[in-house]
């Protein structure tokens, strides 16, 4: 541990999708190079300034409203410290994506502030003091972006109460291709309309998918990953709010992917791919439908980042 108080962090969280179609609130991975990246600067004096946000969407920099004027401010009152800290923002993430945006922003607060005043937090604190920015960014404080974003990798939330997260290997050969149809999906709104009971037959098959996702992960096994990917709780709801979901989800599955879903609260959409050539023809895939459904959109192809929330320049 490096206890060392610095002056300035710059500081990268990736993007994340959460739930990876069975596993809602509790299954999900980093993906690689997008993601917010964050300049904290301690000053003498207390409080938090948010200076600025850049990048796309239309945050706000009063830090009572602001994600990481939450979180940093949540910090300092826990370290006790008559500082305070200034604070710039890039987001690398549209809000309202279903690429874990709020988490990414939450993620790398919180990994900042603890680089920043001597690394004072355990990971699993940086996970706590991260889930206050999804709270107030959508009134649910889930794990399942924050921990991929500070972690890295493939995470599982066993349990809420206590916070007990751990990461889950991944195949060599994992690839995962993203579209992000360009319309706003809020998560608050997405969480909502879900039902809030869930008939025991339905639960069994969703769980059986579950333990055959990381079943399927920890053994290598490609075709367990496939099969198990298929969420009867969230998917038949939240299809409804991205326009030509099974059009897009059929292409990519026609293409190789090994299975698909809805990324976070979307409107994102995710497939899991063996192999880089079949991630790609994914994204043609995608590409193809979402052309001719008339989307705008962003496609990604990233293996499973293994690296999470980290430093990117000390000054
Ligand atoms: N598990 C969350 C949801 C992820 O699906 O609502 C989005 O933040």
């Amino acid at each position: 541990m490096n206890n060392e108080l610095k002056k300035k962090v710059k500081a990268f969280a990736p993007a994340s999708v959460a739930n990876v179609s069975c596993g809602f609130d509790v299954l999900g991975f980093a993906i690689d190079k997008v993601g917010d990246t964050l300049q904290a600067e301690a000053t003498s004096y207390p409080g938090v300034i948010i200076e600025s946000v850049t990048g796309p969407g239309n945050l706000s920099t009063d830090p009572d409203k602001n994600i990481c004027g939450v979180i940093a401010k949540a910090m300092l009152a826990k370290l006790d410290l008559h500082q305070g800290v200034r604070i710039r923002l890039t987001k690398g993430i549209l809000p309202g994506s279903g690429l874990g945006s709020s988490a990414a922003s939450s993620a790398v607060t919180a990994f900042a502030m603890n680089e920043l005043f001597g690394n004072p937090f355990t990971e699993k604190q940086l996970v706590e003091f991260a889930m206050l920015g999804e709270k107030l960014a959508s009134g649910s404080a889930h794990a399942d972006n924050v921990a991929p974003a500070i972690m890295g990798g493939f995470t599982a939330v066993r349990s809420y109460e206590p916070l007990d997260i751990f990461k889950i290997p991944v195949p060599n050969e994992l690839y995962c291709t993203v579209i992000h149809p360009k319309i706003e999906v809020r998560t608050e709104l997405s969480r909502n309309i879900l039902k809030k009971q869930v008939e025991l037959k339905t639960a069994i098959k969703q769980w059986g998918n579950v333990a055959g996702l990381v079943a399927g992960l920890y053994s290598s096994n490609y075709d367990l990953i496939g099969r198990s990917l298929t969420d009867y709780i969230i998917e038949p709801v939240r299809s409804r709010l991205i326009p030509g979901y099974f059009e897009l989800t059929q292409n990519a599955l026609l293409a190789g992917a090994l299975g698909c879903g809805i990324s976070g609260s979307g409107p994102s959409v995710f497939s899991l791919c063996k192999g880089h050539e079949t991630a790609k023809k994914v994204a043609d895939a995608f590409t193809e439908k979402a052309v001719l459904l008339g989307l705008p959109f962003d496609i990604y192809v990233s293996k499973i980042a293994e690296k999470g929330a980290r430093i990117i320049d000390n000054e």
